[in-house]
């Protein structure tokens, strides 16, 4: 068993070698979108490597790819979904706020105020800021997902 640190909620995680960065987060029952179903094809499994670079699988093509177009990726970036945990020592951050999927889901939140920033699943934007009211007018704005959901599918149903 390797140990996973995960930041910002602090705890520990002990998981097989060679398991996946993403077993941690769902080990510790994080809400974790998987917009693309683990196909390293979205930003909703993105994290970033604090330490223990070196105690992970390197880097896919596919992974380079994603993370070119996520925002806020940067050289510590993996895709938890794609990376392994070979050894001990790793520690990850996880992006704040929350991924949604489509804008019906955003639709049950009309008039609150978003309590963590609402992110785009697939490069990971903020789509609604911390705070602010979401409102239908803005939720029409961001019809754009559903576009983007749906052309994800069809990539991930041709292979
Ligand atoms: S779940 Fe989509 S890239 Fe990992």
């Amino acid at each position: 068993m390797k140990n996973v640190m995960l930041y910002p909620m602090e705890q520990r995680v002990a998981v097989h070698t060679q398991a996946r960065v993403l077993d941690a987060l769902l080990a510790e029952e994080l809400n974790v979108l998987m917009a693309c179903g683990g196909h390293g094809l979205c930003a909703t499994c993105h994290v970033w490597v604090d330490a223990g670079m070196e105690e992970l699988t390197p880097l896919t093509e596919r992974e380079k790819r994603t993370l070119g177009w996520v925002t806020g990726a940067n050289v510590r970036s993996r895709l938890a979904c794609q990376v392994k945990v070979l050894g001990d020592g790793v520690v990850v951050s996880v992006p704040e706020g929350m991924y949604v999927e489509s804008t019906q889901n955003l639709e049950k939140l009309i008039g609150q105020r978003a309590m963590v920033n609402v992110l785009h699943p697939i490069d990971g934007r903020v789509l609604i800021q911390k705070g602010k009211i979401i409102t239908r007018s803005r939720i029409m704005e961001l019809a754009s997902i559903d576009f983007d959901m749906a052309q994800l599918r069809a990539k991930i149903a041709k292979g």
